[in-house]
């Protein structure tokens, strides 16, 4: 992301703050994995997206209109010894030169000089509840200028929940967004091409989740959630991630697997048939979820209530599991009963961006948003259908799930993870290619 989107961000946010306001966000802390390793680091999203400075222990400062300097940072020192350890660090000068910080500070001096400018601000905005160590330290600032209030020394008034601007503006992603979210999405395409292209009866579900992470750490990608790789009734387990299963011959395998690419996630799913062929029963089941897929892909309009796609797809899917004998009744009675939740009990959706499930309200009010050109969401419906006794023997254990990611424009949807084979025909030709 080049440093004018950055810019353009910190001045948006700092027009909706106004004057005797401050923002104040920190960096994401380092996470232990276990004893002394640590996770590789990620840095919070609404930090990066503020500034696109990546590394730990720094805390950003926006406070429109100060003459001496709006966008502050706090970061740690240079330090020969720990860069030869751990790698360079962009030090208060780097800062300002590379990320053009109008001020930069050792972190080590904020306790000395954040609440000086604090104290001349009324507002405090900040991502409260997030980090409660850094919570703490804003009620320790506020707290030592209280103590000196009868001094004549000021303290902000109120503090205010950044979320609310912040995330609404992460909402609508803009062209540069949309650019790097399609490029996130072409990665995890191709991965899934290559995935389809290896797949073989006796092959082990980690065998494949193995294609997809060797595709994204090939294009400087990183997985943006545990990869989904589940074969048979794993199909059925919404949240399957152990993928350490054999993939036997004719079941399905559900792959739900995208990437992070300069910190923009994908997020893509397919059910393919492990033989290369579909069998009727799955056929039929897949058949379904495309049509509710394809029907709420077309729903994903501008204007268009959020819920719309959802409760496309539940009647779309209701209708189809009448007809397999699933269910039973008149379609709105059981749309209404919510009977559809036995087969289909996720939602068609979510806002998709920097975080796989992104920030944004779905609701203003009381009311469902209205899309607008900007917003990224997922389509994914599926259908899982258990192995109870009341089930007909060839539907046990068929999960299907089709998600793709789509930007709503002014001129319609826009399938970002567009080209992926999802017509069964295309699956079993993608399948057959070596
Ligand atoms: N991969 C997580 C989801 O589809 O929501
Ligand atoms: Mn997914
Ligand atoms: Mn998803």
């Amino acid at each position: 992301m080049k440093s004018v989107e950055f810019a353009r961000r910190r001045r948006q946010l700092m027009h909706m703050v106004g004057e005797s306001g401050i923002v104040v966000l920190p960096s994401a802390p380092v996470r232990t994995r276990s004893r002394d390793v640590e996770y590789r680091y990620r840095q919070d999203s609404d930090f990066y997206y503020l500034c696109g400075f990546a590394e730990p222990d720094a805390v950003l400062a926006l406070v429109p209109g100060r003459a001496s300097g709006e966008f502050l940072l706090f970061c740690r020192e240079r330090d020969a010894d720990k860069e030869l350890w751990d790698g360079s660090r962009a030090g208060p000068d780097g800062a300002v030169e590379r990320y053009g910080a109008d001020d930069a500070f050792p972190i080590d001096d904020i306790d000395d000089i954040l609440p000086g400018i604090i104290e001349a601000c009324t507002r405090v905005y900040y991502t409260m509840g997030m980090y409660s160590d850094f919570d703490a330290r804003i009620a320790e600032w506020i707290n030592a200028l209280r103590s000196r209030e009868t001094k004549g020394v000021h303290t902000p008034r109120e503090f205010v929940a950044l979320d609310h601007l912040l995330h609404d503006m992460r909402l609508y992603k803009s062209r540069a967004e949309i650019a790097a979210m399609r490029k996130s999405a072409k990665v995890a395409v191709r991965a899934h091409e290559r995935a389809m292209r290896r797949i073989r009866p006796g092959m082990y579900e980690y065998e494949i989740e193995a294609e997809f992470r060797y595709e994204f750490r090939r294009n400087n990608a990183w997985v943006s959630y545990s990869p989904i790789v589940g074969a048979g009734s794993n199909t059925c387990t919404l949240h399957y991630v152990h993928n350490d299963q054999v993939l036997k011959e004719g079941d399905l395998l559900l792959i739900d697997a995208g990437c992070e690419l300069d910190y923009y996630a994908s997020d893509i799913t397919r059910t393919l048939p492990v033989s290369g062929r579909y069998s009727d029963a799955q056929r039929a089941v897949y058949d379904i979820v495309l049509d509710a897929q394809l029907a709420a892909i077309d729903a994903t309009r501008r204007d268009t209530p959020w819920n719309v796609p959802h409760d496309t797809a539940v009647e779309i899917i209701t209708r189809g599991l009448k007809s397999l004998g699933l269910l039973e009744g008149s379609t709105q009675r059981l749309i209404k009963d919510e009977a559809y939740r036995r087969f289909f009990m996720h939602r068609t959706g979510h806002w998709l961006g920097m975080d796989v499930h992104d920030v944004g309200d779905y609701k203003v009010g009381d009311e469902w948003r209205l899309l607008e050109p900007g917003m990224v969401t997922t389509v994914e419906p599926g259908v899982y259908i258990p192995a109870d006794s009341d089930i007909p023997p060839k539907y046990r254990n068929i999960g299907v799930r089709i998600e793709d990611d789509v930007a709503v424009t002014a001129k319609g949807p826009d399938v970002l993870s567009k080209g992926l084979a999802k017509e069964p025909r295309a699956i079993e030709e993608a399948m057959a290619a070596s």
